[in-house]
């Protein structure tokens, strides 16, 4: 590296540190809407909880909503009415092997949808916890139906295993960036590119904190 950067790098470094300690991640929304209960438009539907991510379709007039075991289409007019709805399930055999591995089978060995992106040949991609073995699939809304391909792709370091941990992800030209732990344990944090050529980040607590 040449001198000046390698300083430039190492004088950076501490000030970065210093700023992430002393501010908790101040972000402005670029949209708010003020809460009111009276004029609130509520989509809550019976015995489903964790209503986690959210995918506008403006295309579509839908808004896609991911919860736990379940994707829903809204009606963006009236996000009250549900337009389409698709489950997805863990099977008893994977709670039971998620339990096997000590975890609560009724609240950590779900499958809670953490990922909802557009691709670009208009179907979106979705990823679950799936009872701490994360997975993803293709979905595609047609004639008023939401469709689950049932690809059982590996969601690996695309989505936590765990549904208490943070991620993050955002979808480029079908190459999904995602920022989650890569382990059952959630000690392994990632920054990953998952596309027909994938790339991630070498484990170095020191560059992550290991608390993404
Ligand atoms: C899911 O929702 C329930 C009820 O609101 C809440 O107690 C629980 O912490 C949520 N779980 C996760 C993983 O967010």
């Amino acid at each position: 590296m040449h001198p000046p950067l390698a300083l430039c790098v190492f004088w950076l470094l501490p000030l970065a540190l210093t700023l992430e300690e002393d501010s908790p991640l101040d972000c402005v929304p670029r949209r708010s809407v003020p809460y009111i209960r009276a004029n609130a438009h509520l989509f809550h539907e019976e015995g489903v909880f964790n209503y986690s991510t959210m995918l506008l379709r403006e295309d579509l007039d839908l808004l896609l909503l991911g919860a736990r075991e379940a994707v829903y289409a809204l009606d963006l007019k009236d996000i009250t009415k549900k337009v389409a709805s698709v489950k997805w399930e863990v099977t008893q055999q994977q709670r039971d092997e998620c339990r096997n591995k000590g975890k609560d089978p009724e609240t950590e060995c779900m499958n809670y949808i953490r990922i909802l992106h557009q691709m670009e040949d208009n179907r979106m991609y979705v990823c679950g916890t799936n009872a701490f073995d994360p997975e993803c699939d293709y979905m595609s809304y047609a004639d008023g139906k939401l469709t689950l391909e049932k690809k059982a792709e590996d969601g690996k370091g695309k989505c936590p295993f765990d549904p208490f941990q943070r991620y993050a992800s955002i979808m480029v030209e079908n190459n999904l960036f995602s920022a989650t732990s890569m382990n059952f344990l959630g000690s392994e944090p990632v920054l990953a590119r998952s596309s027909p050529v994938s790339i991630r980040t070498e484990f170095k607590s020191s560059w992550l904190h290991g608390n993404i």
